[in-house]
């Protein structure tokens, strides 16, 4: 399903479906992606949560994808935003939180991603993946060539990418090399998948990704053979779909 919006209701919209799956299952685990384009999204889900005072403390959340070897307390985490945009405004327990955080490089990478899956796996897997899309078409960090079979791992952030968050870190040398990510099949298994995208400098990828080749030089591919997938793009996005 492709949902074509107006840009004013791009995010509210997101933002529904996400609080019909809390009211359909307050139990329900929700992951979410950090970036540019989830912020309004993540505004709307907290006012219509707080608005409608439904139960907040049942569910629980899980983050895509975090820099190695930045703290949560560095703006430029994606910890840190998620916490700003979401976990404080709802006063989250940190029961509820699910994140690759504060990963220091000396650390067992491996090991906090193997029992990252761990968890998915204990809360019943995810009931509804949020994602956004790179301008390379990656997912989380999965850069094109990932395999589809990955689960959680370490990854070396594409240059491409690294360049597209200089504005997020101040300068290139100061965007981290490695990252920690969902894998592509850890993805796959939530049980739905949201895929938003909003502008022109996305409408390319999202040609590629939706009407190209399931190919893993194209990650955001893959998720043409998910049973449940919804796309949400406002106008500018789907300009050339
Ligand atoms: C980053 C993140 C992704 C995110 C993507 C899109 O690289 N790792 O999780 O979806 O960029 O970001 P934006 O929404 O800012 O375009």
């Amino acid at each position: 399903e492709v949902l074509i919006l107006e840009e004013n209701v791009f995010d509210d919209t997101a933002a529904d479906i996400a609080f019909a799956q809390l009211k359909k299952k307050p139990h329900s685990t929700i992951g979410f992606a950090t970036g540019n384009t989830t912020v309004g999204f993540h505004k709307s889900l907290v006012k219509k949560i707080l608005d409608e005072k439904i139960d907040k403390t049942k569910f629980s959340t899980f983050n895509l994808d975090e820099y190695v070897g930045v703290s949560s307390k560095d703006p430029a985490s994606c910890y840190f935003r998620m916490e700003e945009q979401f976990f404080k405004p709802l006063q989250l327990g940190k029961d509820q939180i699910n994140f690759l955080n504060d990963i220091s490089e000396q650390e067992d990478l491996q090991l906090r991603c193997t029992q990252f899956d761990q968890r998915i796996e204990e809360c019943g897997g995810i009931d509804l993946q949020f994602l956004g899309i790179g301008l390379n078409g990656h997912i989380g960090f999965n850069e094109p060539g990932t395999a589809f079979e990955t689960n959680t791992h370490v990854v070396d952030i594409a240059l491409h990418t690294r360049e597209s968050k200089i504005s997020v870190f101040g300068s290139l040398d100061k965007v981290p090399k490695q990252g920690v990510t969902m894998g592509i099949k850890s993805i796959m298994m939530a049980k739905k998948i949201v895929l938003l995208a909003k502008g022109e400098s996305k409408a390319d990828i999202i040609v590629k990704a939706l009407a190209g080749p399931v190919t893993k030089d194209v990650p955001a591919s893959v998720l043409q053979l998910h049973p449940n997938l919804v796309v949400v793009l406002d106008q500018a996005a789907a300009q050339i779909l």
